[in-house]
Formats: C-alpha cells, sequence, structure tokens
C-alpha cells in the first residue's frame, strides 16, 4: 500500500515510533480551508489508513504558520446547484468525518492557533485533542454568524461530548474559546504551552489514554425528557437576543436537537438537511456577501513595505486616547501628547482597562502599558512613522498643530487627521508637502468599531493614502477609502436618518416606538438611542456642519435639548433619562397602534437618499465598499447585505416612488435617490 504518494494539500510523514504526522498545508492558500479538493484527498487517505496495519496512531497537525483550519472554504458556498446538492456535500463530509472517527488507531488533532467551523468539526472527530494555550488559539463553530449551522456533525458530536448547555449554547452563539477554556469545557483534552505541544500529542497516541466522556449530568442533558425542558428555556434565552426571522439558524439547530438529540444516523441526517436548506436563505446569502465584502475592504490595503512601528497621537480626549490604546494593544509604541498631564491621565487609566479586557495576562498588560507613553512636550513627533492628530473640531487649531508636526517629523512619516467633518484640503494649506496630509478617521468606540475611512483630500498623494490603508490593517481595522468631501460617507448617511427619526418625535410618534421599528429593521440600536448615545452635542455640531452644505433643516428638539445641557447618556439624560450606571430608564408612552414598517420605510429611503447621493459623487468606488462602510461604520443590518444591496432586493424603483410621494407630502422637492440612475 502506498500511502505517501503525493497530495497537493496534505502532507505526510512517519516517525520512527510509526506515528503517521498528517499535516494540512492547503495549496495556493496562506490559510488553511476546507474544500472539495481537500476533504477528498482527506478521504482518500483515511481509506488507506483504516487498512493500514503498520501505522500506530495519526496526529492531524496544520503546515501553515497561521493556525490549524479556519473552517470550511466559504467561497464554495455560493456554488451549490440547489437544495439537495448542498446537502449531498454535506452528506459527503460527514461520511468523511464518520470514517475518521471509526479509525481503529488513536488519533489526535494537534491545534495550534484557531480551529473553527469545519475544522473544529474534523477535530471532533478526532479521538483526542491538544491545543496550544497560547491568545492566538481560538476554537468554535461559528457558522451562525454566516446564516448556517454546523453540517459536519459539530452540533451532534459538540453537546454529545461536553454536555447540552455549553455545547448547545457554543452552537447557537458561534462563540469561540480559548485553548484554556476548551479544556476546561472538556472539548479538549489539553492546553499546553507551544514547546510541549508535540509531545502532548504524541504521549496521546502512545499511552493508549481512555477518551473523555462527559459526565452523568452532561449525557443526561442530552436525554429525550430533560431536551423537552431545557428546549424551552434555551428558545426563550434565545429569542430575547436573536430575532428569528432575521437570523434563523440558531433555531434550526435548537429544533433539531430538541427532536432528535445527539445520537444515530438520524441526528447527522437531520443536520445535513437542515444545514443545506439554510444555505438558500436570504440570511446567508447577504452573509456570505457581507463576508466577502469584509474580505474586499481587508484586500484594500497592499503590501506597501511601510512597516510602522512607532505612533504618535496628539490629543488624549475620547478619540485620541482611544486610538493610542488601539495602537498599543496592536504592537505599536506609541507616544500620546495633549496640553497637560491631567488630560493624558484618564486615557492611561482607561488603555489600562481595555489591555486588562483584551489581553487578561498580567505580563501582556504590563508590556502593552510600557508601550504606551504620556508625551507632554512631543518628543515622540520626532520618531514616529505615523502621526495621528486628535485634537479638537477647530481648524484653526488643526492648522497650527500640522504646521509644527511638519517641521518635527520624519519625511517618511504620514501625517494623519481624525476630523470627522474638516476637509484636508482647508486644513493643509500650512503644510510645506500638502501631499503627506491623510485623514483616519476612526469610530466611537474605536475598540468596537472595525471600520477606519482613509480620507484622501484633493492633494493627497498615492502612496500616503496606500501607507494608510495598509496602517490601518495593521492595527486589525477595515480601512474604506472615502473622498474627502463634507461628512465623508458614514456620517453623511446617518445624519439624514437620525434627523428624520427626531422629525418623527415631533410629530408624536414615541422614542420606544422609534427603536423599534429599526431593531425590527436590523439595526443594532434604536436611531434615538443612537443619537443619545453618540452625544447630542455631537449630533449637533455634525448636523450644524453637514447642513451648510446639504441645506438640511435641524429640528428645534435637537437644538433645545443641547441648549438644556441634555446631551444624551453621558449627562444622564437626553431624549431619554439614564441611570447613574448609564442604563436606559423605561418611559411611558401612549399605545401605538400604526404599523412600524412605515416608519422602518421612511428613515431607511432617508438613507438610501443620502447613499444615492454618494455613489453618484464618486465618495466611495462603487455600491459594493458603500454596502461595507456602511454595515462596518454603523451596524446596518447584515443579514440584508447593505444599503444599496436592501434597495436593490427591494426594486429600486418602487423605492423610489415611495420616496417620491413621501417628499410631496411633505412639500420638500430635494431629490438625491434619482442619482441610483447614475450610480
Ligand atoms: P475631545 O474634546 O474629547 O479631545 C480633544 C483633546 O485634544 C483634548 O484632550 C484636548 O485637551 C486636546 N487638545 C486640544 N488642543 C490641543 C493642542 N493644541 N495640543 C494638544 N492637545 C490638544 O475630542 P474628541 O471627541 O476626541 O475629538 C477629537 C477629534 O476626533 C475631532 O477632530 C473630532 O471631530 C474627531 N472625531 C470625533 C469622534 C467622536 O465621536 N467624538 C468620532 C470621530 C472623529
Amino acid at each position: 500500500m502506498n500511502m505517501m504518494q503525493h497530495y497537493k494539500n496534505w502532507r505526510l510523514e512517519t516517525d520512527d515510533k510509526q506515528i503517521l504526522w498528517l499535516y494540512l498545508d492547503k495549496e495556493n492558500s496562506s490559510v488553511n480551508t476546507l474544500d472539495y479538493n481537500v476533504m477528498d484527498e482527506f478521504s482518500k487517505i483515511i481509506d488507506l489508513l483504516s487498512a493500514d496495519k503498520a501505522t500506530k496512531g495519526v496526529i492531524i497537525a496544520s503546515g501553515k504558520k497561521t493556525g490549524f483550519i479556519a473552517g470550511a472554504d466559504i467561497s464554495q458556498f455560493t456554488k451549490f446547484k440547489d437544495i439537495d446538492d448542498a446537502v449531498g456535500i454535506l452528506k459527503l463530509g460527514q461520511t468523511i468525518l464518520a470514517k475518521l472517527e471509526a479509525l481503529k488507531i488513536p488519533c489526535v488533532a494537534m491545534i495550534d492557533g484557531f480551529c473553527l467551523g469545519g475544522g473544529l468539526e474534523l477535530a471532533l472527530a478526532c479521538h483526542y485533542r491538544v491545543a496550544e494555550d497560547g491568545p492566538k488559539t481560538r476554537l468554535g463553530l461559528p457558522e451562525v454568524k454566516l446564516g448556517i449551522h454546523p453540517g459536519w456533525g459539530g452540533s451532534v458530536r459538540l453537546p454529545k461530548l461536553i454536555g447540552a448547555m455549553q455545547g448547545m449554547n457554543m452552537v447557537m452563539s458561534g462563540h469561540t474559546v480559548s485553548g484554556k477554556a476548551a479544556a476546561k469545557l472538556g472539548l479538549i483534552d489539553a492546553a499546553v504551552p507551544k514547546r510541549q505541544l508535540v509531545h502532548a500529542a504524541v504521549y496521546y497516541i502512545e499511552n493508549h489514554l481512555p477518551r473523555h466522556k462527559p459526565t452523568t449530568l452532561q449525557s443526561l442533558s442530552n436525554q429525550k425528557f430533560v431536551r423537552q425542558i431545557l428546549g424551552h428555556f434555551m428558545r426563550k434565552k434565545l429569542r430575547a437576543k436573536v430575532n428569528p426571522s432575521h437570523y434563523p439558524a440558531p433555531f434550526h439547530v435548537l429544533d433539531n436537537w430538541e427532536l432528535v438529540g445527539v445520537e444515530g444516523n438520524e441526528a447527522y441526517e437531520r443536520e445535513a438537511k437542515s444545514c443545506g436548506k439554510l444555505f438558500f436563505s436570504d440570511t446567508c446569502q447577504n452573509l456570505v456577501r457581507v463576508f466577502f465584502l469584509q474580505e474586499q475592504l481587508k484586500g484594500l490595503a497592499k503590501d506597501s513595505g511601510f512597516a510602522p512601528k512607532h505612533v504618535h497621537v496628539i490629543g488624549a480626549g475620547t478619540m485620541g486616547g482611544d486610538i493610542a490604546a488601539w495602537c498599543a494593544l496592536r504592537g505599536f509604541n506609541v507616544t500620546l501628547q495633549d496640553m497637560e498631564p491631567k488630560y493624558i491621565a484618564p486615557a492611561i487609566k482607561r488603555a489600562n482597562k481595555l489591555f486588562v479586557e483584551k489581553l487578561k495576562e498580567n505580563n501582556l498588560v504590563q508590556h502593552a502599558m510600557d508601550r504606551l507613553i504620556p508625551d507632554i512636550n512631543g518628543y515622540g513627533i520626532s520618531k514616529a512613522d505615523v502621526v495621528i492628530e486628535a485634537v479638537v473640531e477647530d481648524l484653526a487649531v488643526k492648522r497650527k498643530i500640522f504646521s509644527m508636526i511638519e517641521s518635527k517629523a520624519k519625511p517618511t512619516a504620514i501625517l494623519a487627521t481624525n476630523t470627522s467633518s474638516i476637509p484636508l484640503d482647508e486644513i493643509n494649506t500650512v503644510l510645506e508637502m500638502p501631499q503627506r496630509l491623510v485623514g483616519i478617521h476612526f469610530f466611537n468606540p474605536v475598540a468596537k468599531m472595525q471600520l477606519v475611512e482613509v480620507v484622501h483630500g484633493a492633494k493627497t498623494s498615492d502612496e500616503i493614502a496606500e501607507k494608510a490603508l495598509s496602517f490601518v490593517r495593521k492595527l486589525d481595522r477595515l480601512p474604506l477609502p472615502v473622498k474627502s468631501s463634507p461628512g465623508f460617507l458614514v456620517n453623511r448617511i446617518l445624519m439624514p436618518y437620525l434627523l428624520e427619526s427626531v422629525d418623527l418625535l415631533n410629530e408624536g410618534v414615541p422614542g420606544p416606538v422609534i427603536d423599534k421599528a429599526m431593531t425590527d429593521f436590523g439595526m443594532p440600536m434604536g436611531p434615538i438611542t443612537l443619537a443619545d448615545t453618540v452625544g447630542l452635542d455631537v449630533c449637533l455640531s455634525v448636523a450644524t456642519y453637514l447642513s451648510q452644505y446639504f441645506n438640511t433643516p435641524i429640528p428645534d428638539k435637537l437644538k433645545q435639548l443641547v441648549a438644556q445641557k441634555k446631551l444624551g447618556r453621558k449627562t444622564g439624560q437626553g431624549f431619554y433619562k439614564y441611570d447613574k450606571n448609564g442604563k436606559q430608564e423605561k418611559m411611558d408612552y401612549p399605545p401605538y397602534d400604526k404599523p412600524l414598517q412605515a416608519i422602518s420605510d421612511r428613515l431607511v429611503l432617508r438613507m438610501l437618499n443620502e447613499a444615492f447621493a454618494c455613489l453618484g459623487e464618486g465618495v466611495v468606488a462603487n455600491g459594493d465598499l458603500l454596502d461595507a462602510g456602511m454595515v462596518y461604520g454603523t451596524g446596518f443590518a447584515p443579514f440584508r447585505g447593505g444599503p444599496i444591496h436592501y434597495a436593490k432586493t427591494q426594486g429600486i424603483q418602487e423605492l423610489y416612488q415611495q420616496f417620491i410621494l413621501q417628499q410631496q407630502s411633505r412639500g420638500d422637492k430635494t431629490d438625491k435617490f434619482k442619482k441610483w440612475e447614475n450610480a
């Protein structure tokens, strides 16, 4: 038998203990994902192994530096012909993993780095699992985030292995866990330091240890009568967080488990059929679209050879402080400048909180703190590769700062502003080399918002813009190139939507009703709560600025609240009231019996109107990038695929007619929506 023949995606090595090391090293790819070819070769190897007498055990490991297996190859999701085709391919995968599980010789998954989706399903079919205990190791079944659920037995094997409470929770939420947490759950047999990983894998082969078994209570949790009781509570909890008409997948997985449990072929059969159907749901198609939009944003950052090490941030307020902290978290040396130490101290305190939350281990937190240096005198400017200005939104102040920066900075450094509204070509007039100025516009809160607009002024050089895109990727953020124009992309589209929601309030629609209409549409937060969270003073200043260009009337209600210093969550009152922990207080309001969809339609049309204007004016290069910006910059319902995609699926002509009627009823003649024709 010749098992050692050449495979395109797998590398086989037998050691002197007769252990077969099976390295997955996917052809032409920097990351291991599972596709038809990888699984086909794997199936052949398993067939040969099951007939092989000499091999004592098999260890499946990654041949890549970047993790174990990232999951199934998502590009294949769009290639299924129909539901039957999808179900057939899922069943094929299930059969291959069943053959792996049935091997007579011990089989270990040696996990170093991420082990997600199909990768974890493969590991679950192994007899043992050992993983590196470092911060890069994450294990989980995140399929629900793409609108499907596991289809290769993961939703059966996981609750069976670690009990329904933890197992179903992981499948339904898509949450990932660290190596140590996985070991605690019983999901893996051991989490060890990298230097001991090989030794641990070999140990499980050589010592014929019993396989991990769930506790009696965990086994009991999968019994029929318990499933019925537990299922009821799980569904209630799930419904409180997830809308089944937006995200059906976790509900399907729960139904399957409740009905057939985790034993026998029926459980696998049901999993494959249910997952196959979900592939063809709008939710899955749109979430897959959004996944590829994200890849598109990542791909915009070319490897320009720019390797920044030191970032200098000027202005340690809400934004500058958090930008500096994020840069230090991502491994940069950071100097943070403000006018007096008292302005920097709160930023350092917030940074410490962020590091503890993200890095957990004391020594890592300490190293991150050491990388973040307060710098009142601005000594860091001359050493920095990137200088980011985040002082008050005032043109004169910014100009003064940039002329000082240019005189001190290295000639190779990029000079960036975080301005949210001032055109770059007004700031760069003070620079000898205005082409060095680029906008790197972060969103608040910096640690949560993935999108960063990279703003290209008329004079910004392409080389500097490219360096900025690549720097943003190094921060693990998604860069969106935008033209320097009022409000750039995200704020410009968001603002008319927020102002329209205040108009609705004025017309007597209660705030909670407006918010519910939009969360029902799929927004993470309603517009009234969003305005309170951003801060009504910030909303008013952005709206005032934008209205100079777009003539958008600003509702009196907004001006009044700001004049009364009711600025939203931060002052305890805005449109709503908040307790001292910032929690929104419930408010009484008269019953509202009109359809909520009329509200969401009206608000979304406002957004679309501005979105088409942005496309027409070339603020972003195309509709896909616009959609990506709105999904990652505002949380626009991802399962709808972004505003432009939503308009296309609803029928742009019909939406346009609705918009015209809406404009007529308010006596407003402006119509930017029409730009869809040229977009
Ligand atoms: P902020 O008022 O919280 O912080 C500004 C900081 O700059 C203060 O600590 C102040 O002491 C410091 N500063 C002022 N003049 C200075 C000088 N000459 N030298 C050194 N430090 C100086 O303001 P925030 O909200 O952080 O905004 C900063 C910039 O970020 C603005 O351009 C704003 O438009 C932009 N931005 C704000 C967002 C937000 O949600 N707050 C979102 C995105 C961008």
